[in-house]
């Protein structure tokens, strides 16, 4: 096991591809804090239709230990109670996983400004947020990692101007938080999905998504699980002398653009 009796917090857990990363984490030997909105999955109109229990039902199954706590991550207050409850209840903790975002689809005529302020404030705000709060508690671990789920829009236009800011910043938040860690062991990376099966896709025409499939040279579309390995890998001791960067994980997408 690569993660055994690690404490982790994963945000944005319930579904998709936080709960990816949170059941491979857990089949890995961690701990893990579920935390989101809301403690029951998402069911996608395309992808996820059966996904119905919660996800610390599937870390039980696997034998390991899950928490729920229920936090909007972009309420300070409620960012705060998360961290201190995880401590408290396992004595510590390991790996931060900044996972929980939004999309709101439009380009700049279409999305409010109320709109762009809800994705900044989920998409980057609340991830410097839960770094800030975490960072003390991290630098006390042994293993102490911070892994950013950003994305290829990071790297090119064509979400919206609200989630490809968003994204693009934190990679490079990636990098400062990376530089301020490393004297402490704390390495803090980014990954960038391309595109994952999950209910993220509602907002989609099917036109769009066989355009995405189209550009994506390997045959299959990404799941939870595929980000969930990844994250164990940059979580895992294998990972130790890896610090600042981003891994594409995206079936060959940016490859191909
Ligand atoms: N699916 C993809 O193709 C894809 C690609 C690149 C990046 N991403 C990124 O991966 C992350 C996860 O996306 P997903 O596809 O799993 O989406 P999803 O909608 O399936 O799951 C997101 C989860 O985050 C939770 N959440 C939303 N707002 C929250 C808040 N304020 N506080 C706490 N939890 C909140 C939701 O309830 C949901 O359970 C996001 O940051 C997204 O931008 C996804």
């Amino acid at each position: 096991m690569l993660l055994k009796n690690r404490i982790a917090i994963v945000t944005g857990s319930s579904s998709g591809i936080g709960r990816g990363i949170a059941i491979e984490f857990a089949r890995e030997g961690a701990h893990v804090v579920v935390t989101d909105i809301q403690e029951n999955p998402n069911q996608g109109k395309y992808h996820e239709q059966d996904t119905i229990t919660p996800t610390v039902n599937e870390i039980e199954k696997l034998g390991a230990q899950g928490l729920f706590v229920k936090t909007d991550i972009s309420d300070d207050t409620q960012v705060d109670h998360l961290i201190q409850k995880t401590v408290e209840h396992f004595g510590g903790l390991d790996i931060l996983v900044n996972n929980a975002g939004i999309h709101i689809p439009g380009n700049s005529q279409e999305l409010s400004i109320d709109d762009w302020d809800k994705v900044i404030n989920v998409d980057l705000r609340a991830i410097f947020v839960a770094a800030k709060i975490a960072i003390p508690h991290l630098k006390k671990s042994t293993f102490g990692r911070i892994i950013q789920i950003a994305s290829v829009n990071a790297y090119g236009g064509g979400a919206g101007p609200a989630y490809a800011s968003a994204k693009a910043a934190v990679v490079n938040m990636t990098r400062d938080l990376a530089l301020e860690s490393a004297q402490d062991n704390l390495t803090v990376n980014a990954i960038c999905p391309g595109y994952i099966e999950t209910a993220i896709q509602d907002y989609l025409t099917p036109e769009q998504i066989e355009e995405t499939r189209q550009k994506t040279p390997l045959p299959r579309f990404g799941l939870p699980r595929d980000i969930g390995r990844s994250a164990v890998f940059l979580a895992s001791d294998d990972a130790e002398w890896i610090t600042g960067t981003s891994l594409v994980v995206d079936g060959g997408y940016l490859a191909s653009v």
